[in-house]
C-alpha cells in the first residue's frame, strides 16, 4: 500500500484508538437506539424479533463493520475515493466505487427524516423543562404528542433548528470538540437511561417487559419482521453507507480493527437494550400499545418523567442528551455527501454543506407533511408491499430495509471475494483462526443471509 501512504499522511490520523471509538460511537448511538429500536420491537412482537436483531448485529453487522473500517483504513480517503484507490491498487473494476455512491445517497435520504424526529426531541426539551409533564395521564401525554404531529409549522421550526445544528458542524469541518463532548455526554445518556430503568423497576411491570423482550415467541415473527431486524442492524450500527469507511480512514495502522468494532457494536447494543428495558415496563404499566409505532417513546418516557421525583429535571436532561446523540449521528449522515461534493465537484465545504443541507431540509418537509396534511397520501400504495406507506414510511423503508443492506452486501462481496486475502490479513492482523472465522462469515454467511431475506420479502 506504499503508493497510498503520502495522501494518507496529509490528512492526519485519530489521536488514539479512543478517538476513533468516540467518533464511531457518536455516529452509531442515536435515534436508532432510543426511538426506533423500541418501537419496531413493539410492532414486531418482542422477543423473537430481538433475538433475530441480536443475531444480525453479531453475524452480519459486526463482520461488515470490520470490512468497512478496513476499506477506509486501506484507502485512507473519503469513501468514494478510498474505493477508487483500492480498486486501482488491486487491479479491480473502478465501477465498485458505486457502492460508496449508494451510501452517500442513503445518508442524504435518512437525514431528511432523521432531522424531523430530532425535531420532536427538541420540542420535548421545552415540554419537560416547563413542567408540563408533571402529573399527566397516558391520555393527556398522548394528546401532547398528537398535538405536535398535527402542527406542521412547529415541526418545521424544530426540523430547521436540527438541520442547522448539523450543518454548522459539517460546514466547519471541526470534529475535535465533538469527540470530547461524546466522551462526556454519551456516558451521561447511559446514566439517565439507567435512571429511567430504575424507575421502570418500580412500576410492577418490569418482569413482564423483560419477558416481552427476551422470551422469544416465534409465532409472532414474520418474514417482514426479519427484514426489519436486518435493516435495523445496518441502521443502528451506521453501516452500508460509508460512515465507518470515512472514520476508518483516520485510524492508525497499529490499532485492532476487530477490537474497536466490537467495542462500538457492544455499546450500541447496550444502549438499545437499555432503552427497551426503560420503555416497555411503562408501556405495560399504563396499558399502552407496544405496537404504537414511531410515537412510542414520546408517549411513554414523558409519563415516567411526569411521575418520578425531579422528573422535570431528568426529562429535560434526557431529551437534551437524546438531541446530542441524534446530532452526532446527523453529522455523520451529511459528512460523506459533503466530502464527496468537495473532492469530486471541487466545491468548497461551506457551499457544499449549504447546498446539500438545504435540499435535505426541503425533503424533510415532505416527511413533516406525511404526519398531518398528507397522512393519507401513499404515493406507491398501488403496490401491495407499500400499501398505506406515507412518504415518511417510504423513506424509512427504502433506506433502512433496502439501500443499507444492499450497500452492506456489496461491501461483503467486495472485501470477501475481490480484495486480496493478503491485504485483508495485513490490515486485520488477527490470529489465523479468528481471521478465518471472520473471512468465512463475510464470504458466505453475510451475503447469503442478506440475499435470502431480500428474496423472501421483495419477490
Ligand atoms: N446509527 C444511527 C442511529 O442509530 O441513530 C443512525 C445512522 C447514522 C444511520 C449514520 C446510518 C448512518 F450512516
Ligand atoms: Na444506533
Amino acid at each position: 500500500s506504499g503508493a497510498m501512504d503520502p495522501v494518507r499522511a496529509k490528512r492526519g490520523l485519530w489521536s488514539s484508538r479512543l478517538a476513533f471509538i468516540l467518533a464511531a460511537t457518536g455516529s452509531a448511538v442515536g435515534l436508532g437506539n432510543i426511538w426506533k429500536f423500541p418501537y419496531i420491537t413493539g410492532e414486531n412482537g418482542g422477543g423473537a424479533f430481538v433475538l433475530v436483531y441480536l443475531l444480525c448485529i453479531a453475524a452480519v453487522g459486526l463482520p461488515i463493520m470490520m470490512a468497512e473500517v478496513l476499506i477506509g483504513r486501506r484507502g485512507g480517503l473519503s469513501p468514494v475515493n478510498s474505493m477508487r484507490a483500492i480498486t486501482s491498487h488491486e487491479g479491480l473494476k473502478p465501477a465498485w466505487r458505486w457502492l460508496a455512491v449508494i451510501g452517500v445517497l442513503a445518508g442524504f435520504l435518512i437525514l431528511s427524516f432523521y432531522s424531523v424526529i430530532g425535531g420532536w426531541a427538541i420540542s420535548y426539551v421545552g415540554t419537560a423543562a416547563t413542567g408540563q409533564l408533571t402529573g399527566q395521564t397516558a391520555e393527556s401525554i398522548g394528546a401532547i404528542f398528537s398535538g405536535l404531529l398535527s402542527d406542521p409549522l412547529t415541526l418545521l421550526m424544530w426540523h430547521t433548528l436540527f438541520m442547522a445544528l448539523v450543518m454548522v458542524v459539517v460546514a466547519r469541518g471541526v470534529r475535535s470538540g465533538l469527540e470530547r463532548a461524546v466522551s462526556i455526554l454519551m456516558p451521561a445518556l447511559f446514566v439517565l437511561l439507567l435512571v429511567v430503568v430504575g424507575y421502570a423497576m418500580t412500576t410492577g411491570h418490569f418482569g413482564q417487559a423483560v419477558a416481552f423482550l427476551f422470551q422469544p415467541d416465534f409465532s409472532k415473527l414474520t418474514t417482514s419482521g426479519v427484514l426489519v431486524a436486518l435493516g435495523h442492524a445496518f441502521f443502528t450500527l451506521s453501516l452500508g453507507m460509508g460512515v465507518m469507511m470515512a472514520y476508518g480512514s483516520y485510524l492508525p495502522k497499529d490499532i485492532s480493527i476487530a477490537k474497536t468494532s466490537i467495542t462500538v457494536s457492544v455499546m450500541d447494543t447496550a444502549v438499545a437494550l437499555l432503552a427497551g428495558l426503560a420503555i416497555f415496563p411503562i408501556v405495560f404499566a399504563n396499558g399502552l400499545e407496544p405496537g404504537a409505532g414511531p410515537g412510542l417513546i414520546f408517549q411513554t418516557l414523558p409519563l415516567a418523567f411526569g411521575q418520578m421525583p425531579m422528573g422535570s429535571l431528568f426529562g429535560t436532561l434526557f431529551f437534551l442528551l437524546l438531541i446530542f446523540a441524534a446530532w452526532t449521528s446527523g453529522i455523520s449522515l451529511l459528512e460523506p455527501l459533503v466530502e464527496w461534493l468537495e473532492e469530486q465537484k471541487g466545491m468548497n465545504r461551506k457551499v457544499s454543506t449549504l447546498g446539500a443541507g438545504i435540499v435535505c431540509w426541503l425533503l424533510g418537509i415532505a416527511s413533516i407533511l406525511s404526519l398531518n396534511l398528507w397522512s393519507d397520501f401513499a404515493p406507491l400504495g398501488m403496490f401491495a408491499m407499500f400499501e398505506g406507506k406515507t412518504i415518511f414510511d417510504l423513506l424509512d423503508f427504502l433506506t433502512a430495509n433496502i439501500l443499507l443492506p444492499l450497500g452492506g452486501l456489496l461491501v461483503a462481496v467486495f472485501v470477501g471475494w475481490y480484495m486480496s486475502r493478503q491485504a485483508l490479513e495485513s490490515e486485520l492482523s488477527m490470529s489465523p483462526t479468528v481471521f478465518s472465522v471472520w473471512y468465512r462469515v463475510l464470504r458466505y454467511f453475510t451475503p447469503i443471509a442478506v440475499a435470502v431475506v431480500f428474496v423472501y420479502n421483495l419477490v
